[in-house]
Protein backbone atom coordinates (compact mmCIF):
# COMPACT_ATOMS: atom_id res chain seq x y z
CA UNK A 1 0.00 0.00 0.00
CA UNK A 2 1.61 3.64 -0.82
CA UNK A 3 0.76 6.94 -0.06
CA UNK A 4 0.35 7.77 -4.21
CA UNK A 5 -0.89 10.15 -6.39
CA UNK A 6 -3.38 8.32 -8.49
CA UNK A 7 -2.04 10.64 -11.35
CA UNK A 8 1.03 8.61 -10.98
CA UNK A 9 -0.40 5.27 -11.98
CA UNK A 10 0.69 3.65 -15.33
CA UNK A 11 -2.55 3.90 -17.43
CA UNK A 12 -4.69 2.38 -18.72
CA UNK A 13 -5.45 1.33 -15.28
CA UNK A 14 -8.70 0.04 -12.98
CA UNK A 15 -9.40 2.76 -10.58
CA UNK A 16 -12.12 1.41 -7.58
CA UNK A 17 -13.42 3.81 -4.93
CA UNK A 18 -13.73 1.82 -1.74
CA UNK A 19 -15.95 4.15 -0.30
CA UNK A 20 -18.20 4.09 -3.11
CA UNK A 21 -18.03 0.01 -3.79
CA UNK A 22 -18.66 -0.47 0.27
CA UNK A 23 -21.74 2.16 -0.17
CA UNK A 24 -22.82 -0.40 -3.03
CA UNK A 25 -22.57 -3.29 -0.99
CA UNK A 26 -24.33 -1.64 1.92
CA UNK A 27 -27.57 -0.60 -0.40
CA UNK A 28 -27.67 -3.89 -2.19
CA UNK A 29 -27.24 -5.81 1.15
CA UNK A 30 -30.38 -3.29 2.56
CA UNK A 31 -32.91 -5.65 0.95
CA UNK A 32 -32.35 -8.27 3.31
CA UNK A 33 -33.61 -6.34 5.99
CA UNK A 34 -36.29 -4.04 4.32
CA UNK A 35 -37.77 -7.17 2.41
CA UNK A 36 -36.71 -10.61 4.05
CA UNK A 37 -34.28 -11.90 1.33
CA UNK A 38 -31.33 -13.51 1.35
CA UNK A 39 -28.58 -11.78 -0.79
CA UNK A 40 -26.25 -13.83 -3.65
CA UNK A 41 -24.20 -11.35 -5.45
CA UNK A 42 -22.47 -12.67 -8.50
CA UNK A 43 -18.61 -13.10 -8.58
CA UNK A 44 -18.32 -12.17 -12.68
CA UNK A 45 -18.42 -8.36 -11.76
CA UNK A 46 -15.81 -7.74 -9.25
CA UNK A 47 -14.37 -11.68 -10.02
CA UNK A 48 -11.92 -10.30 -6.77
CA UNK A 49 -11.72 -12.98 -3.53
CA UNK A 50 -11.77 -9.96 -1.45
CA UNK A 51 -14.32 -8.27 -2.60
CA UNK A 52 -16.46 -11.42 -2.20
CA UNK A 53 -15.48 -11.86 1.18
CA UNK A 54 -16.21 -8.11 1.84
CA UNK A 55 -19.86 -9.06 0.60
CA UNK A 56 -20.44 -12.08 2.90
CA UNK A 57 -18.95 -10.63 6.24
CA UNK A 58 -22.04 -7.46 5.04
CA UNK A 59 -24.64 -10.14 5.14
CA UNK A 60 -24.60 -12.18 2.10
CA UNK A 61 -25.59 -15.39 2.35
CA UNK A 62 -23.72 -17.12 -0.17
CA UNK A 63 -21.89 -16.03 -3.75
CA UNK A 64 -23.14 -16.38 -7.80
CA UNK A 65 -20.91 -17.63 -10.15
CA UNK A 66 -21.16 -18.06 -13.89
CA UNK A 67 -18.38 -20.67 -14.59
CA UNK A 68 -16.74 -23.68 -12.86
CA UNK A 69 -13.30 -22.10 -12.66
CA UNK A 70 -15.00 -19.20 -10.67
CA UNK A 71 -16.54 -21.11 -8.36
CA UNK A 72 -13.31 -23.46 -7.91
CA UNK A 73 -11.25 -20.20 -6.88
CA UNK A 74 -14.19 -19.11 -4.57
CA UNK A 75 -14.51 -23.03 -3.02
CA UNK A 76 -9.97 -22.98 -2.86
CA UNK A 77 -10.75 -19.56 -0.81
CA UNK A 78 -12.74 -20.81 1.90
CA UNK A 79 -16.72 -19.61 0.00
CA UNK A 80 -18.81 -22.66 1.23
CA UNK A 81 -21.78 -21.53 -0.63
CA UNK A 82 -21.86 -21.33 -4.30
CA UNK A 83 -24.69 -21.16 -7.11
CA UNK A 84 -23.25 -21.94 -10.42
CA UNK A 85 -26.13 -19.76 -12.43
CA UNK A 86 -25.09 -21.14 -15.57
CA UNK A 87 -26.39 -25.35 -16.96
CA UNK A 88 -23.20 -26.83 -16.72
CA UNK A 89 -23.52 -30.22 -19.14
CA UNK A 90 -19.31 -31.05 -19.33
CA UNK A 91 -19.35 -33.75 -17.21
CA UNK A 92 -15.38 -32.93 -16.64
CA UNK A 93 -16.36 -29.63 -15.06
CA UNK A 94 -19.45 -31.42 -12.90
CA UNK A 95 -17.04 -34.11 -11.42
CA UNK A 96 -14.61 -31.06 -10.35
CA UNK A 97 -16.98 -29.21 -8.51
CA UNK A 98 -18.90 -32.16 -7.00
CA UNK A 99 -15.37 -32.89 -5.20
CA UNK A 100 -16.29 -30.31 -2.94
CA UNK A 101 -19.81 -31.16 -2.45
CA UNK A 102 -20.71 -31.41 0.80
CA UNK A 103 -17.80 -29.86 2.69
CA UNK A 104 -19.09 -26.89 0.75
CA UNK A 105 -22.41 -26.66 -0.34
CA UNK A 106 -22.78 -25.98 -4.44
CA UNK A 107 -25.37 -25.67 -6.14
CA UNK A 108 -25.84 -26.78 -10.21
CA UNK A 109 -28.68 -25.33 -12.39
CA UNK A 110 -30.61 -27.02 -14.99
CA UNK A 111 -32.89 -26.26 -17.92
CA UNK A 112 -33.40 -29.56 -19.64
CA UNK A 113 -33.83 -33.25 -18.40
CA UNK A 114 -30.71 -34.38 -20.49
CA UNK A 115 -28.41 -32.13 -18.11
CA UNK A 116 -30.33 -33.47 -15.05
CA UNK A 117 -29.04 -36.90 -15.64
CA UNK A 118 -25.54 -35.77 -17.04
CA UNK A 119 -25.23 -34.32 -12.78
CA UNK A 120 -26.96 -37.04 -11.63
CA UNK A 121 -24.47 -39.89 -13.06
CA UNK A 122 -21.72 -37.74 -11.79
CA UNK A 123 -23.27 -37.52 -8.81
CA UNK A 124 -24.17 -41.35 -8.83
CA UNK A 125 -20.66 -41.84 -9.78
CA UNK A 126 -18.78 -39.57 -7.28
CA UNK A 127 -21.33 -41.37 -4.65
CA UNK A 128 -22.49 -37.15 -3.79
CA UNK A 129 -25.98 -35.58 -3.40
CA UNK A 130 -26.08 -32.72 -5.49
CA UNK A 131 -28.08 -30.20 -5.69
CA UNK A 132 -29.80 -28.38 -8.47
CA UNK A 133 -32.06 -25.55 -9.39
CA UNK A 134 -34.32 -24.90 -12.68
CA UNK A 135 -33.29 -21.80 -14.54
CA UNK A 136 -36.82 -20.21 -15.27
CA UNK A 137 -36.90 -17.76 -18.49
CA UNK A 138 -38.43 -14.39 -17.92
CA UNK A 139 -38.28 -12.40 -21.18
CA UNK A 140 -34.75 -12.65 -21.62
CA UNK A 141 -34.86 -15.60 -24.10
CA UNK A 142 -31.41 -17.13 -23.62
CA UNK A 143 -31.32 -20.36 -21.16
CA UNK A 144 -34.58 -21.26 -19.18
CA UNK A 145 -38.17 -23.13 -19.29
CA UNK A 146 -41.08 -21.12 -19.84
CA UNK A 147 -42.53 -20.23 -16.09
CA UNK A 148 -45.59 -22.46 -15.12
CA UNK A 149 -46.41 -26.04 -16.30
CA UNK A 150 -43.10 -26.25 -18.02
CA UNK A 151 -41.56 -25.89 -14.55
CA UNK A 152 -43.20 -28.21 -12.89
CA UNK A 153 -43.00 -31.02 -15.94
CA UNK A 154 -38.74 -30.35 -15.27
CA UNK A 155 -39.07 -30.42 -11.87
CA UNK A 156 -41.33 -33.46 -11.83
CA UNK A 157 -39.27 -35.53 -14.23
CA UNK A 158 -35.91 -34.56 -12.25
CA UNK A 159 -37.41 -35.65 -9.25
CA UNK A 160 -38.55 -39.31 -10.82
CA UNK A 161 -35.32 -39.71 -13.05
CA UNK A 162 -32.54 -38.77 -10.71
CA UNK A 163 -31.34 -38.60 -7.23
CA UNK A 164 -31.31 -34.75 -7.41
CA UNK A 165 -32.06 -32.74 -4.53
CA UNK A 166 -33.93 -30.21 -6.37
CA UNK A 167 -34.81 -27.25 -3.85
CA UNK A 168 -35.09 -23.54 -5.71
CA UNK A 169 -35.98 -22.01 -8.55
CA UNK A 170 -34.11 -18.92 -10.29
CA UNK A 171 -34.38 -16.76 -12.85
CA UNK A 172 -32.61 -13.55 -14.70
CA UNK A 173 -34.32 -10.91 -16.19
CA UNK A 174 -31.25 -9.48 -18.37
CA UNK A 175 -33.50 -7.93 -20.92
CA UNK A 176 -34.32 -4.95 -17.96
CA UNK A 177 -30.46 -3.81 -19.69
CA UNK A 178 -32.66 -2.92 -22.79
CA UNK A 179 -35.60 -0.53 -20.66
CA UNK A 180 -36.15 3.26 -22.24
CA UNK A 181 -38.35 4.04 -18.79
CA UNK A 182 -38.44 3.02 -15.14
CA UNK A 183 -41.85 1.93 -15.43
CA UNK A 184 -40.36 -0.87 -17.64
CA UNK A 185 -38.03 -1.84 -15.52
CA UNK A 186 -40.85 -1.98 -12.87
CA UNK A 187 -42.63 -4.26 -15.35
CA UNK A 188 -39.97 -6.66 -16.42
CA UNK A 189 -39.05 -6.69 -12.22
CA UNK A 190 -42.90 -7.96 -11.62
CA UNK A 191 -42.99 -10.41 -14.28
CA UNK A 192 -39.49 -11.77 -13.11
CA UNK A 193 -40.69 -12.09 -10.02
CA UNK A 194 -44.09 -13.48 -10.77
CA UNK A 195 -42.81 -16.44 -13.00
CA UNK A 196 -40.75 -17.73 -10.46
CA UNK A 197 -43.48 -17.56 -7.47
CA UNK A 198 -46.28 -18.83 -9.43
CA UNK A 199 -43.99 -21.33 -11.15
CA UNK A 200 -43.08 -22.82 -7.24
CA UNK A 201 -46.74 -22.48 -6.59
CA UNK A 202 -47.73 -24.80 -9.35
CA UNK A 203 -44.68 -27.16 -8.47
CA UNK A 204 -46.17 -26.61 -4.50
CA UNK A 205 -49.58 -27.39 -5.61
CA UNK A 206 -48.96 -30.59 -6.97
CA UNK A 207 -46.38 -31.66 -4.25
CA UNK A 208 -43.19 -30.66 -5.01
CA UNK A 209 -41.69 -28.06 -2.32
CA UNK A 210 -39.64 -25.02 -3.84
CA UNK A 211 -37.55 -23.80 -1.04
CA UNK A 212 -35.49 -21.11 -2.92
CA UNK A 213 -37.22 -19.08 -5.02
CA UNK A 214 -34.05 -16.35 -7.02
CA UNK A 215 -34.54 -13.68 -9.02
CA UNK A 216 -31.78 -10.60 -9.82
CA UNK A 217 -30.33 -8.33 -12.09
CA UNK A 218 -28.95 -4.87 -10.94
CA UNK A 219 -31.98 -2.63 -12.46
CA UNK A 220 -34.51 -5.04 -11.06
CA UNK A 221 -33.42 -6.77 -7.77
CA UNK A 222 -34.51 -3.77 -5.48
CA UNK A 223 -38.09 -3.79 -6.96
CA UNK A 224 -38.69 -7.99 -7.58
CA UNK A 225 -37.14 -8.28 -3.74
CA UNK A 226 -40.22 -6.68 -2.53
CA UNK A 227 -42.52 -9.80 -4.22
CA UNK A 228 -44.38 -11.92 -1.45
CA UNK A 229 -42.90 -15.44 -2.37
CA UNK A 230 -39.29 -14.41 -3.53
CA UNK A 231 -36.70 -15.45 -1.01
CA UNK A 232 -33.38 -14.54 -2.96
CA UNK A 233 -32.08 -12.00 -5.26
CA UNK A 234 -28.47 -11.74 -7.24
CA UNK A 235 -27.27 -8.83 -7.99
CA UNK A 236 -24.09 -8.53 -9.89
CA UNK A 237 -23.17 -4.86 -11.06
CA UNK A 238 -24.55 -2.61 -8.25
CA UNK A 239 -21.15 -3.43 -6.19
CA UNK A 240 -19.89 -0.94 -8.77
CA UNK A 241 -22.72 0.37 -10.69
CA UNK A 242 -21.50 1.84 -14.79
CA UNK A 243 -22.51 4.21 -17.05
CA UNK A 244 -25.89 1.89 -18.54
CA UNK A 245 -27.02 1.87 -14.47
CA UNK A 246 -26.92 5.25 -14.60
CA UNK A 247 -28.02 5.72 -18.00
CA UNK A 248 -31.15 3.56 -16.60
CA UNK A 249 -32.02 5.70 -13.58
CA UNK A 250 -30.90 2.66 -11.39
CA UNK A 251 -28.00 5.06 -9.97
CA UNK A 252 -26.59 8.22 -9.64
CA UNK A 253 -23.44 9.27 -11.31
CA UNK A 254 -22.01 9.54 -7.76
CA UNK A 255 -22.48 5.76 -7.00
CA UNK A 256 -20.20 4.86 -9.72
CA UNK A 257 -17.14 3.21 -7.91
CA UNK A 258 -15.10 1.62 -10.61
CA UNK A 259 -13.38 3.82 -13.44
CA UNK A 260 -10.46 3.78 -16.36
CA UNK A 261 -7.66 5.84 -15.54
CA UNK A 262 -6.57 6.83 -19.23
CA UNK A 263 -3.77 9.55 -20.62
CA UNK A 264 -4.26 12.32 -23.20
CA UNK A 265 -1.54 10.95 -25.81
CA UNK A 266 -2.25 12.83 -28.74
CA UNK A 267 -4.25 15.95 -29.59
CA UNK A 268 -5.52 17.25 -33.07
CA UNK A 269 -8.07 20.06 -34.13
CA UNK A 270 -11.10 18.50 -33.19
CA UNK A 271 -9.66 15.58 -31.34
CA UNK A 272 -7.68 14.17 -28.83
CA UNK A 273 -6.49 10.40 -28.18
CA UNK A 274 -6.13 8.48 -25.00
CA UNK A 275 -4.65 5.32 -24.34
CA UNK A 276 -7.74 3.42 -23.56
CA UNK A 277 -9.46 1.63 -26.18
CA UNK A 278 -11.26 -1.36 -26.86
CA UNK A 279 -9.11 -3.21 -24.90
CA UNK A 280 -9.76 -0.85 -21.95
CA UNK A 281 -13.05 0.12 -22.27
CA UNK A 282 -14.66 -2.67 -24.11
CA UNK A 283 -17.31 -2.03 -27.59
CA UNK A 284 -20.19 -2.63 -25.15
CA UNK A 285 -22.87 0.90 -25.69
CA UNK A 286 -25.67 -1.42 -23.87
CA UNK A 287 -26.20 -5.05 -23.59
CA UNK A 288 -30.15 -6.31 -24.59
CA UNK A 289 -30.73 -3.26 -26.65
CA UNK A 290 -30.56 -0.05 -25.39
CA UNK A 291 -29.14 2.44 -27.95
CA UNK A 292 -29.48 5.27 -25.42
CA UNK A 293 -25.68 5.32 -24.34
CA UNK A 294 -23.42 7.53 -25.67
CA UNK A 295 -19.83 6.48 -26.46
CA UNK A 296 -17.56 4.30 -25.26
CA UNK A 297 -17.11 5.45 -21.80
CA UNK A 298 -18.06 8.96 -19.94
CA UNK A 299 -15.00 11.68 -18.56
CA UNK A 300 -15.27 12.33 -15.23
CA UNK A 301 -14.45 16.24 -15.93
CA UNK A 302 -16.63 19.43 -15.75
CA UNK A 303 -18.48 19.08 -19.40
CA UNK A 304 -19.69 16.00 -20.43
CA UNK A 305 -17.41 14.51 -22.66
CA UNK A 306 -17.54 10.57 -23.85
CA UNK A 307 -15.16 8.48 -25.83
CA UNK A 308 -16.83 8.50 -29.16
CA UNK A 309 -14.76 5.77 -31.07
CA UNK A 310 -12.15 3.28 -30.38
CA UNK A 311 -10.24 0.96 -32.03
CA UNK A 312 -7.63 -1.53 -29.69
CA UNK A 313 -5.46 0.65 -27.81
CA UNK A 314 -7.07 3.70 -28.93
CA UNK A 315 -10.27 6.10 -27.89
CA UNK A 316 -10.69 8.84 -29.52
CA UNK A 317 -12.88 11.88 -27.85
CA UNK A 318 -14.17 15.00 -30.00
CA UNK A 319 -13.21 18.55 -28.51
CA UNK A 320 -13.32 22.00 -29.39
CA UNK A 321 -10.63 23.95 -29.28
CA UNK A 322 -11.52 26.09 -26.19
CA UNK A 323 -11.23 22.73 -24.31
CA UNK A 324 -7.87 21.92 -25.54
CA UNK A 325 -5.63 23.83 -22.99
CA UNK A 326 -7.93 24.15 -20.79
CA UNK A 327 -9.42 20.49 -19.95
CA UNK A 328 -7.06 18.53 -22.28
CA UNK A 329 -3.48 18.44 -22.47
CA UNK A 330 -0.96 16.38 -23.59
CA UNK A 331 -0.20 13.39 -20.40
CA UNK A 332 -3.52 14.81 -18.87
CA UNK A 333 -5.00 11.63 -16.81
CA UNK A 334 -8.66 11.56 -17.42
CA UNK A 335 -10.96 9.57 -15.30
CA UNK A 336 -13.77 7.38 -17.21
CA UNK A 337 -17.07 5.69 -16.32
CA UNK A 338 -16.81 2.53 -18.67
CA UNK A 339 -20.73 1.56 -19.99
CA UNK A 340 -20.36 -1.65 -18.77
CA UNK A 341 -18.34 -2.27 -15.57
CA UNK A 342 -18.36 -6.51 -15.75
CA UNK A 343 -16.47 -7.03 -18.72
CA UNK A 344 -14.00 -4.22 -18.18
CA UNK A 345 -12.77 -5.54 -15.33
CA UNK A 346 -12.24 -9.03 -16.60
CA UNK A 347 -9.65 -6.60 -19.00
CA UNK A 348 -7.44 -5.83 -16.12
CA UNK A 349 -4.40 -7.82 -14.02
CA UNK A 350 -5.72 -5.29 -11.00
CA UNK A 351 -7.53 -2.94 -9.65
CA UNK A 352 -6.26 0.25 -7.99
CA UNK A 353 -8.22 0.69 -5.09
CA UNK A 354 -8.68 4.38 -4.02
CA UNK A 355 -8.71 4.28 0.08
CA UNK A 356 -10.25 6.82 2.36
CA UNK A 357 -6.65 7.78 4.18
CA UNK A 358 -5.67 8.67 0.34
CA UNK A 359 -3.16 5.47 0.02
CA UNK A 360 -3.89 3.25 -2.92
CA UNK A 361 -3.53 -0.57 -3.12
CA UNK A 362 -3.27 -2.39 -5.49
CA UNK A 363 -5.42 -5.75 -5.61
CA UNK A 364 -5.64 -8.68 -7.80
CA UNK A 365 -8.66 -9.32 -10.27
CA UNK A 366 -8.53 -12.99 -9.00
CA UNK A 367 -11.01 -14.32 -11.69
CA UNK A 368 -9.37 -12.81 -14.72
CA UNK A 369 -9.69 -14.94 -17.41
CA UNK A 370 -11.53 -17.56 -15.61
CA UNK A 371 -14.08 -18.53 -18.05
CA UNK A 372 -14.14 -21.84 -18.24
C1 LIG B 1 -27.95 -15.65 -13.86
C2 LIG B 1 -27.54 -14.29 -13.47
N1 LIG B 1 -27.86 -13.83 -12.25
C3 LIG B 1 -27.54 -12.60 -11.83
C4 LIG B 1 -26.84 -11.74 -12.67
C5 LIG B 1 -26.47 -10.37 -12.18
O1 LIG B 1 -27.00 -9.36 -13.02
P1 LIG B 1 -26.53 -7.87 -12.87
O2 LIG B 1 -25.10 -7.82 -13.15
O3 LIG B 1 -27.38 -7.07 -13.79
O4 LIG B 1 -26.82 -7.50 -11.44
C6 LIG B 1 -26.47 -12.16 -13.95
C7 LIG B 1 -25.73 -11.30 -14.86
O5 LIG B 1 -25.50 -11.55 -16.00
C8 LIG B 1 -26.84 -13.48 -14.37
O6 LIG B 1 -26.52 -13.95 -15.58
Amino acid sequence: MVKSDVYSIETPALILTESKMINNIQRMLSVKEKYNVNVRPHFKTHKSIKIAKEQLKQGASGITVATATEAELLLENGVEDILVAFPLSDKKKIFRLLKWVPTAKVIFTIDSMDQALIIHEAAEELHKKAEVWIKVNCGLNRCGVEPGLEVYELAKETIDKTDLQLTGLYTHAGHSYGATRSQHIDEIAKFEAESIVQSAKICEERGISIRHRSVGSTPTFEKAAQYEGITEVRPGNAVFFDGIQVGLGVAQLEEVALTVLATVVSIKKDRCIIDAGSKALTTEKGAHGNESIKGFGQLLIDKPLYVSRVSEEHGVIEVTGDQIGNQISLNEKVNIIPNHACPVVNLFDYYYVMKEDGTIERMKVDGRGKSQ
